[in-house]
């Protein structure tokens, strides 16, 4: 937020408290009277800061820090007592509250200390004031509005700034994830090819045969890589589906066939004939079917059944995906549609991020049920594309 609307906001809060003209010149009257207090009460303000060792713990340079802090305190409340209130005052008053997120004080203590100030200063006023009584409640309550003005001024950008700063952590700590998520997904193929590039180029009169099994391990270590690379630009931006009538038997079919299920797993498509076809965009519903089949396989390292069964379902299609491996610990189940968020040694835990953002785009769902020991049915709810007639298709 620019200076200006930090003025525009100030100005709102001024009309909202009555702050007029007459409140100003009555600052600027009590300004010379409070003005000999004013040392005292900034001592006062530091001695009861150091009382309380947890407000203090963001002073970390000492006496000579303090001394500092005296001052710009005495310069604030100059500038408080000078009774101009522009757009340059309003962003000094701004600075205040960004600075104490910087060290990192906790805005209770600013409210604390400025009631603390506040008492001390009705307090001189009400001491040395030589007019009337209601002369002194009207400066009295000119000078609350004016550190009321103040505080929200100082709360506002302690807000705003504390703010910016948790998202700014938050993005760091998200890029730092992704980035030890790719480097150790690419280590591991980059490793590999290390090893056939130094046997290529090191081995004595080595066979022919093994010269095309170097080559070919290199070959599909490049695709693993490259794989980590697509999962990681298709989360980043999944392109606008391209909605069309999918055929689900044969977009399953190939999904399972990329998917690379090994022999120990027995796997089975189920599409009950006359199954419509579903509203959706075949390449990322191929991508959608092939993430939870990989997560099914994985989920049986020795083996199992992995079974994908369609169902129609009044205008919905229902595909479940179901396996027979060590299922989901429910606190694990809690968190498995995070992204980045894998209970896998190897994988970015993408998957499923990607899943339910491919299905949002097409007014899809994702259910899971997972008993620990009993393997885990991950079920995928799609629109049924409607037929000639605007019924469903069968
Ligand atoms: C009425 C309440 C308060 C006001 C009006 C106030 C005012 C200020 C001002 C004007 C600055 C200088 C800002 C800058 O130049 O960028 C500042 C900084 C600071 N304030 Fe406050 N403050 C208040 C409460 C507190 C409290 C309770 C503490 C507790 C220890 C505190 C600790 C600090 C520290 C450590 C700095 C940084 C100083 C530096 O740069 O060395 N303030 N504050």
């Amino acid at each position: 937020m620019g200076q200006q609307r930090h003025f525009g906001r100030y100005r709102l809060l001024q009309s909202y408290v009555g702050w007029n003209d007459e409140d100003e010149e009555r600052i600027r009257r009590v300004a010379p009277l409070l003005q000999p207090h004013l040392p005292d009460l900034i001592d006062d303000f530091y001695a009861e800061i150091r009382r309380h060792p947890d407000v203090g713990a963001v002073i970390t340079g000492g006496d000579e820090q303090i001394s500092r802090l005296k001052g710009s305190l005495l310069d604030w409340v100059g500038d408080l007592l000078s009774g101009r209130y522009d757009e340059e005052y309003v962003g000094r008053r701004w600075r205040v509250g960004r600075r104490h997120v910087e060290i990192g004080l906790e805005q209770i203590y600013t409210n604390a200390a400025l009631s603390r100030l506040r008492a001390g200063m009705l307090r001189a006023l009400g001491s040395d004031w030589d007019g009337d009584p209601a002369g002194l409640l009207e400066a009295s309550l000119s000078l609350t509005k004016l550190l009321d003005l103040d505080l929200a001024i100082i709360e506002d950008a302690y807000q705003v700034e504390a703010l910016a700063r948790l998202q700014r952590t938050e993005r760091l700590a998200t890029m730092g994830q992704v980035a030890g998520g790719v480097a150790h997904e690419l280590r591991n193929p980059l490793n590999v090819m290390k090893t056939s590039v130094y046997y290529l180029l090191n081995a004595r009169n080595p066979t022919p045969e093994k010269v095309v099994e170097h080559l070919r391990r290199i070959e599909r270590h490049v695709e693993l890589a490259d794989g980590v690379i697509t999962t990681l630009t298709s989360f980043a931006r999944m392109p606008t589906p391209e909605i069309r009538r999918v055929p689900l038997d044969r977009c399953l079919r190939e999904a399972l066939e990329l998917s690379q299920v090994d022999d120990g797993i027995v796997a089975e498509i189920v599409c009950p004939p006359g199954l419509p076809p579903v509203l959706a965009d075949l390449n990322q519903l191929r991508i959608v079917f092939g993430n939870l089949i990989r997560n099914a396989r994985d989920s049986m390292p020795l083996g199992g059944r992995l079974s994908i069964e369609a169902v129609p379902i009044g205008d919905d299609v229902d595909v479940t995906v179901a396996d027979t491996g060590g299922g989901i610990e429910p606190e694990v189940l809690a968190r498995i549609m995070e992204p980045l968020y894998t209970t896998k040694a190897r994988g970015l835990g993408l998957g499923l991020a990607i899943v339910r953002a491919i299905l949002d785009k097409i007014q899809g769902q994702l259910g899971v049920t997972s008993e620990p020991g009993q393997g885990s049915r991950f079920t995928v709810r799609l629109k049924a594309a409607p037929g000639p007639d605007g019924g469903i298709e069968s």
